[in-house]
């Protein structure tokens, strides 16, 4: 084509401003563009992938045709910038602002405590925008779809609920006010706001935010789509457009005809539809498409016929459209003729995001011949045609077993495009299913799959056509061909059930090392389908058949429970904390539910991240070369290639450390670029340094590395076992164990294995070195949690601690007022990264995946018949990785905290902190104790099934009671709260009635099982080691009463700087918005402690308020001489006297130690009490979950912030639920991680939230030991997650009793649904084989 030499201009609209681009790149993704090119940085980059939503934005689009506009939500990450063409895009910034108004969404989110670092914010804020442009008045079933692709890791995604769903229509109750009497939540909704004050209990209150004020929603002040761009779509015609890059063209033709043109010119060119499979192919896997063809303008492919057979669907139909066409289809046409109809629409609903879903497009997701596609295996199961189109011949072939040829290839020819798909209408004795399990039920690719079709000869139940199709199970969507060939002309009874079972197991079977692992659960799985289809199919024959027929009518109402799905709800609930004294200043914030400080500047994208900071000019950038090797010597490394590239600048090697090649650790020097040997598959062994990104990556690919592989390699627990590789060990041993085992009248041994877990914080670990020039001052900006650590890390590495002596060091560390909260990963990891930066003098972010510990422990119980529990002997193991790090400190804390809530009499612990060849591992959110907790419990539970007692009576049996109990670690302690809080628990979670209503709802279902837990929490809170409990804080006044304020904490959306601000307004009088604070940095703060274990409020609070007191001692007189001036008076006044108005504060806290020798200290400042109590129903076919209520009480002292509390409660219980039910980490038998981004590792999601969430914080607590008699609650929640582990336990014991296993069994954890589904032993089970032992099977078990 003679265009192809013309370069077409890119025009698009970006919040109503035009954008002209006469170079557009098609590789350029419109997330850069919008955030290098437009500097709008409110769209965030999380991963990159379309997986986790924080770079969702609105496009516009006119449709000439239906002279409609249409707004869909998609992610910039994946939007290709040439996509845009006549396109309009909105971004946060283009919906409201500080500097403007701001919008409803922005106002809710932030109001209603919606967000906490502000990461995923945005993302969300632009999701909801776009739910409310297309429908005002949504249903909240329509807000939980819209909500499915955005990943929140801090706040636990109720309150991002609670905010929007004032905006919904629709009400559904929780049922707990009964007939005549209101319901709490009904009310609420009611009244707007999530939750209110309830009535006549003085001394609590449930008002988080009132929603009185919100502004209403105005669609008259959205921006309107540009009129210019509708001219373009109705005045011109199409023509051919073609963007080229450095490396690819993009062309767009302008008709069918034109298409298959290209298409036989480019038969490898790729049909570039939403590009959510070619997107990250080319990202992640380092495919690349010189040529790229956008149907865009080919109407063909955009159309919805409705024929005589069915539904004809252009291919390039979004998904979100096809299942819009699906819903008005099955609304408007007999339910006979839509059974296939419903059952993709079912697939549909659960299939990617909202966002995914506006973007991909039904022939991507057939072409893309992806194993696990959702759609493939009914569409082939239900006999769809497509229709396929090249220049020389059109054709319909079937979508069925022999268009799947091989992994992501079809049968289509390379110059043949998929025109059209014919859904086929369903006829009366025709049947249809569909079947998934994922590992999250949103947004997660399927484990398995199936489509399965039966058609029945007339009038009867015999067989005379079955297709049942499997995804999940091979390298293609594979037919059940065999299986379904013998048993035509069979009658659908029981015989028939057991048949199918053996002939798909049969034909359905693949070795240990086919990708994905789980092949016992993976066939289960198909059999358990086939099972509910069975009985799904026995039904309808009944009421088709419409008679009393005697098969048919014979499914006993306990198995009905197979057919039934497992749906969920948005979550909502009810948050409890005590009122102010009424006696309180109005004006004295502390005690307040307070919303965060940056919220607002969250939900308008105008805080700014590290990674939001413009380029340096003379940026550089680097790529790091990693080891692909567990255990390796180094023998050369040959940059050759990489150096001649162009753009590259440099290699670095440890030759090229100025100073020390180490970043010290608490307990150790961790290496950063290794120097001879590899320990670890991903140890760094170089890095290149480029003029940019992609070019360094390219570099850094090229770069050779000859190994020498090493022996061992050690990379499970088992191993470091046997070879004895340890980094150290801890015991811990109080009474007398061995004369305690000899008395008591029962012993039992078990074991469980506790998986590990990635932080997944939304933002990337990001540094910013900036060499000032002047006296080699360097500044480094960076997301971590220990500034001082950064700032001795780079020194040491730089050498310019040495030249220039620790008193006198140059430069700062400072904190950007907003990071992500890193869970404890940053209170070290971030050093590694930063002092490379250092190194290099470079900029830019990386993902540190470093896990939480894994811990594996072998224990042995003495216990009395009547629940005593007497004497722990226990034994754990810990992975720590190919580095210490923070392995012994998680180690120590696991071991402190194994009495969980328990008086233990008698114990010996032994802990080894394992040495492995699989990268270091660190801390997590509480540090071991939601491990300790774990394993505790396991045994609680399993002396509980032996004594015949329910759990909850032991645990009751064995609290710790009263005002002087003692610790394991002989540190007295009152207790009380502790039973407090467990009682309330109890009471509040209506626990006794609710177990009786599990018990009879099991006894009622077959398979599905509810459970229920309820499990004490105690928590330590400060740093055992003593020199870490300080802090310091600078308090400037300016002479016009302005204040600013700064303290050493870092502020990672945990709500550290509201509650400082609170402090010193209570302290200083004056209002909130008098303070400023800063962002936290070594230049003003030096010396600062880490921000973690629960205890920054704690340290920094008391700095702060040492330094308003300071203050107020200065302005004294002037206050007593003019007791009716006000602040600014006084301020001005001493000032002209000459008193300084600049102070600091310093708080020495608590000599916090353990001594491991004499197994003794005291290793907290004071305790976190609770209690969690979470009821679930497990799908005892498929292993999926559905969280149905949990109920969480804090004993949180004088709550400083209640709303900061409560969201750090919610945060870190969605966070032990992830630990405890979902997040699975998965290593080859090489040590690499599989398991890497969204798409592979799955956080909780909003359908992971249980559907009721009730948070009260423990009434009339006093904390002497903390600011204002608070405690930090930060982490404690995390181990409120064991509820729901422990209630899933329960409930697979009930399945379990079905089958006559009445016996202790181990769960371990993560309980993901192949855990709950093998645990639930039953026919198909017992059916499966167990593979045979192969040399490498695809995963090992770390
Ligand atoms: C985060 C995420 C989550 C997802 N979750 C799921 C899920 O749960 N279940 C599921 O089934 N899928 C899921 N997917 C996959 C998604 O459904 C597919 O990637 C999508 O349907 C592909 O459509 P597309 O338009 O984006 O294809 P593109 O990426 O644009 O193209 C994909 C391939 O199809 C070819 N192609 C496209 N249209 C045609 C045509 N008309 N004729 C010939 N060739 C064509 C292209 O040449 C290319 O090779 C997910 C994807 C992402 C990114
Ligand atoms: S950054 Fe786009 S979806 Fe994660
Ligand atoms: S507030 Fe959602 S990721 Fe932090």
């Amino acid at each position: 084509m003679s265009q192809h030499s013309i370069i077409d201009e890119l025009v698009f609209f970006v919040n109503g401003r035009k954008v002209r681009e006469q170079n557009a790149d098609p590789e350029t993704m419109l997330l850069p563009y919008l955030r290098r090119t437009l500097r709008l940085t409110g769209t965030k980059y999380g991963c990159g992938g379309g997986g986790c939503g924080a770079c969702t934005v609105m496009i516009s689009k006119y449709n000439a045709l239906e002279k409609k506009i249409i707004h869909f939500s998609v992610n910039a990450c994946l939007t290709p910038l040439c996509m845009l063409y006549g396109a309009a895009v909105t971004t946060v910034e283009g919906i409201g602002s500080t500097r403007t108004r701001i919008h409803p969404v922005q106002e809710r989110i932030a109001k209603a405590h919606g967000s906490q670092c502000g990461f995923c914010t945005p993302g969300m804020v632009m999701s909801m925008y776009t739910l409310l442009r297309n429908n005002p008045n949504p249903s909240t079933a329509q807000l939980q779809q819209s909500l499915a692709g955005n990943l929140c890791r801090c706040t636990g995604y109720r309150p991002i609920v609670d905010a929007f769903r004032t905006f919904c229509t629709a009400s559904t109750c929780c049922q707990q006010g009964g007939r005549g009497t209101s319901c709490p939540l009904e009310k609420a909704e009611q009244d707007g706001s999530s939750t209110q004050t309830i009535v006549g209990d003085q001394d609590v209150c449930s008002q988080l935010f009132k929603a009185d004020d919100f502004l209403p929603l105005d669609d008259t002040q959205e921006l309107i789509f540009p009129p210019e761009l509708m001219l373009m779509e109705e005045k011109l015609a199409k023509r051919t457009l073609v963007f080229r890059g450095e490396r690819v063209m993009w062309i767009v033709p302008a008709n069918l005809e034109e298409l298959l043109e290209m298409k036989s010119q480019y038969p490898k060119a790729p049909l570039l539809v939403g590009n959510t499979n070619i997107g990250p192919n080319i990202k992640f896997k380092g495919a690349f498409h010189p040529v790229m063809i956008h149907p865009t303008y080919v109407s063909e492919l955009n159309s919805v016929q409705i024929m005589d057979e069915g539904l004809r669907l252009g291919a390039a139909c979004s998904l979100s459209r096809m299942k819009d066409v699906l819903v008005k289809a099955i609304a408007e046409i007999a339910t006979e003729k839509t059974e296939i109809f419903q059952a993709l629409l079912k697939q549909l609903c659960v299939l990617g995001g909202e966002q995914i879903r506006n973007m991909a497009s039904l022939g991507g997701n057939i072409v893309s011949g992806s194993p696990t596609s959702d759609l493939n295996p009914i569409l082939a199961a239900t006999n769809c045609i497509l229709e396929v189109v090249s220049r020389e011949r059109r054709r319909e072939i079937h979508l069925d077993e022999n268009f799947f040829v091989g992994f992501g290839k079809t049968a289509l020819m390379p110059e043949e495009v998929l025109l059209s798909i014919l859904i086929p209408y369903s006829r009366k004795w025709q049947l249809v299913s569909v079947f998934r399990q994922a590992t999250r039920r949103e947004n997660a690719f399927s484990i398995v799959n199936s489509g399965m079709q039966v058609v029945f000869k007339e009038e009867t139940r015999v067989i005379a056509e079955l297709r049942m199709f499997f995804g999940g199970v091979g390298p293609t969507t594979v037919c059940a061909k065999r299986c379904c060939k013998e048993l035509i002309d069979r009658s659908w009874d029981e015989d028939l059930l057991s048949q199918a079972c053996e002939l798909l197991l049969e034909e359905i079977s693949f070795p240990s090392s086919a990708p994905g692992g789980s092949v016992e659960f993976r066939r289960t799985l198909t059999i358990s389908f086939f099972y509910k289809f069975y009985l799904q199919v026995r039904q309808r024959l009944q009421q088709l058949l419409n008679k009393e027929d005697l098969f048919a009518a014979d499914i006993l109402q306990r198995h009905r429970s197979a057919m039934s799905p497992l749906l969920v709800e948005l979550p909502r609930g009810l948050q409890k904390f005590q009122p102010v004294t009424w006696d309180q200043l109005q004006e004295d914030p502390v005690g307040q539910p307070v919303a965060h400080l940056s919220a607002i500047k969250h939900a308008t994208g105008e805080a700014i991240y590290c990674d939001d900071i413009p380029n340096q000019e003379g940026e550089l950038f680097l790529a790091l070369v990693t080891s692909s090797r567990a255990h390796a010597k180094i023998v050369s490394i040959d940059a050759g290639e990489a150096l001649k590239l162009p753009g590259v600048v440099d290699i670095i090697t440890v030759q090229d450390v100025p100073g020390k090649n180490k970043v010290e650790m608490l307990f150790d020097m961790e290496e950063i670029f290794c120097s001879s040997e590899v320990t670890c598959v991903g140890h760094i062994i170089c890095g290149i340094v480029a003029k940019n990104q992609v070019c360094a990556k390219m570099a850094a690919a090229v770069v050779k590395i000859i190994y020498e592989d090493l022996e061992p390699v050690i990379l499970t627990l088992e191993d470091a076992i046997q070879h004895k590789s340890f980094f150290g060990h801890r015991k811990l041993e109080n009474g007398n164990v061995d004369a305690a085992f000899e008395k008591v009248d029962q012993q039992l041994e078990g074991q469980i294995h506790i998986g590990g877990q990635e932080h997944f914080y939304m933002e990337t670990h990001s540094v910013l070195v900036i060499p000032k020039g002047e006296d080699g001052e360097i500044e480094i900006i960076c997301s971590i949690q220990h500034p001082k650590n950064a700032q001795d890390s780079l020194f040491s590495t730089l050498c310019v601690g040495e030249r220039r002596g620790h008193a006198d060091q140059w430069g700062s560390s400072s904190i950007r007022r907003q990071i992500q909260d890193n869970f404890g990963s940053s209170s070290e990891r971030l050093e590694v990264t930063l002092s490379l930066r250092g190194i290099s003098s470079t900029a830019g972010s990386r993902r540190l995946r470093r896990m939480c510990v894994r811990i594996f422990p072998a224990m042995d119980v003495g216990y009395m018949t009547d629940g005593r529990i007497i004497a722990v002997e226990l034994t754990c193991y810990c992975n720590g990785g190919n580095e210490l790090d923070a392995s012994l400190e998680i180690l120590e804390l696991a071991l402190l905290n194994m009495d969980s809530g328990y008086y233990i009499p008698h114990v010996r612990l032994t802990g080894f902190a394992c040495k492995t060849n699989l990268p270091s591992n660190t801390a997590f959110r509480a540090f071991g104790q939601p491990q300790a907790i774990a394993i505790t419990e396991s045994w609680v539970t399993d002396v509980a099934s032996k004594c015949n007692l329910s759990a909850e009576k032991v645990r009751e049996i064995n609290l710790y009671r009263g005002k002087e109990s003692c610790t394991l670690y002989k540190t007295i302690f009152d207790s009380r709260n502790q039973l407090r809080c467990w009682n309330e628990c109890l009471e509040s979670a209506s626990y006794h009635s609710r177990k009786i209503a599990v018990e009879e709802f099991n006894k009622l279902n077959r398979w599905k099982k509810r459970g229920i837990s309820v499990v004490p929490l105690k928590k330590t809170v400060g740093f055992s080691i003593p020199f870490l409990n300080q802090a310091g804080a600078l308090l400037q006044v300016y002479v016009d009463g302005s204040v600013l304020l700064t303290h050493g904490g870092t502020e990672m959306g945990q709500g550290l700087h509201t509650k400082i601000l609170q402090i010193a307004s209570h302290e200083l009088k004056i209002p909130m918005s008098a303070i400023h604070l800063n962002e936290t940095s070594t230049a003003t703060v030096p010396n600062t402690s880490p921000t973690a274990a629960s205890f920054s409020t704690d340290l920094n609070g008391m700095a702060v308020k040492a330094a308003c007191q300071t203050l107020l001692q200065r302005l004294e007189p002037f206050m007593h001489d003019n007791p009716k001036g006000t602040w600014k008076d006084w301020v001005k006044e001493a000032f002209m006297n000459k008193v300084s108005l600049s102070t600091t504060g310093f708080f020495k806290g608590e000599d916090l130690f353990v001594d491991w020798e004499k197994g003794e200290g005291n290793a907290t400042s004071y305790f976190i009490f609770g209690a969690s109590c979470s009821e679930v129903e497990i799908d005892c076919l498929t292993g999926d979950h559905r969280n149905i209520r949990t109920d969480i009480i804090i004993d949180a002292g004088n709550s400083i912030n209640p709303a900061v509390d409560i969201g750090q409660i919610e945060g870190a219980f969605s966070q032990g639920l992830g630990l405890f039910t979902m997040e699975e980490l998965k290593y080859s038998p090489k040590g690499v991680l599989y398991t890497r981004g969204p798409s592979q590792y799955k956080i909780p999601a909003v359908c992971d939230i249980p559907e009721q969430l009730n948070v009260s914080l423990l009434s009339g607590s006093k904390n002497p030991k903390a600011i204002y008699s608070s405690k930090g609650v930060g982490e404690s929640a995390v181990l409120a997650g064991s509820s729901v582990l422990y209630a899933i336990k329960d409930a697979i014991t009930a399945a379990r009793r079905e089958t006559g296993l009445t016996g202790n069994f181990t769960l371990n954890s993560p309980s993901t649904p192949e855990q709950i589904r093998m645990a639930c032993v039953d026919r198909f089970t017992e059916m499966v084989p167990v593979s045979a032992p192969e040399s490498t099977p695809w995963a090992i078990n770390v």
